[in-house]
């Protein structure tokens, strides 16, 4: 989508940036996507305004954050992209509180608390992603999640206009899902964590790297694990236990290492993508009854 000049020229008024034609396959980790105009917000304060803009001149759009939990469409895509600029995200520790960007990469989240002995977060180190993803998504791994560590947040909020904070009681993490409405836009996050020696949150830190790198396909092209588990099971040792490893559509295709993780080891096209998961989402529901639910945000056109 091409954001016309006038709004462009709004735009910059507002201290945003318009980059055109960007390609989204560039910003995923599934390395799939069509081509948009892509909106900088390098002011926090302009946000209302810009959206208020966008609703005005009826420019659909969408947040896009790491991009790494997201399957998009190909081709010229209807929508323009919002984003924060992820450079220098600011980072501070208060007592037993870090003040974190939502742009702010998690991992380097982690480990930047473990340096001002800050843990709790050991299981989140190999979450790709923002920090903004993460609290949408409620982002997890082994035992851990990032919703019972919030303790504010400060968002752009879709129903009222405004920039706001909340406190973390106010907002429900569930598993993979909370109560944050579809156009909110995570800004900053106050997290509360225990304090612990930073060698002890390494040790931590070490054993979540080994588990991953034995189960997941870490140098693949994905979007982590694809399905959402069912309540008491497992989505991946399901398609495992039904020989789908390596079942691919063009160059979507099932890990080998681990059977939720779907990746492109080529040139995979969104449909692709979805025919696969279509297929596995039949096969699973043939031979258990049971209906899996995406885990993994799909962008159609
Ligand atoms: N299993 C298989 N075959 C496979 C994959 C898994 O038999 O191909 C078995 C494993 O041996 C294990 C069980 O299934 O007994 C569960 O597997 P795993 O420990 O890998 O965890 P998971 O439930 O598949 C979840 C999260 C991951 C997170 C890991 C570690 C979901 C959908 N997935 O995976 O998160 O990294 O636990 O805590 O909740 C993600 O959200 O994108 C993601 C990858």
């Amino acid at each position: 989508m091409h954001v016309p000049e006038k709004v462009a020229a709004r735009l910059h008024e507002l201290g945003a940036e318009l980059r055109r034609d960007v390609s989204l396959a560039e910003h995923t980790s599934l390395g799939i996507g069509g081509t948009t105009d892509e909106i900088l917000l390098r002011r926090h304060e302009t946000i209302p305004q810009i959206m208020r803009l966008l609703a005005d001149e009826r420019i659909p759009h969408k947040f896009l954050g790491g991009g790494t939990n997201v399957l998009v469409d190909d081709g010229d895509l209807p929508f323009v992209v919002l984003h924060l600029p992820s450079s220098s995200p600011g980072m501070h520790v208060e007592g037993k509180a870090a003040y974190v960007d939502a742009a702010a990469d998690l991992g380097g989240t982690v480990t930047f608390c473990a340096k001002h002995d800050l843990g709790g977060m050991e299981g989140l180190i190999g979450v790709p992603g923002s920090v903004g993803g993460a609290l949408r998504m409620n982002a997890g791994a082994y035992g851990t999640q990032i919703g019972p560590h919030v303790s504010e947040i400060e968002l752009y909020r879709a129903t009222t206009g405004e920039i706001e904070t909340l406190r973390g009681s106010d907002i429900n993490f569930d598993y993979r899902h909370t109560s944050f409405a579809p156009d909110d836009v995570m800004l900053r996050v106050k997290l509360e964590l225990p304090s612990k020696p930073y060698k002890e949150i390494l040790a931590g830190i070490k054993v979540c790297n080994e588990k991953r790198r034995s189960s997941q396909p870490l140098n693949q092209k994905s979007a982590g694990c694809i399905f959402k588990n069912p309540p008491g099971g497992s989505a991946g040792r399901m398609i495992d236990e039904l020989g789908l490893k390596g079942h691919r559509v063009g160059d979507a295709t099932i890990s080998d290492r681990h059977a939720n993780f779907f990746v492109n080891v080529g040139h995979a096209r969104c449909a692709d993508m979805l025919k696969l998961i279509d297929d596995v989402r039949e096969r699973v529901r043939t031979a258990y009854g049971i209906e899996l639910e995406n885990e993994v945000i799909v962008w159609r056109n």
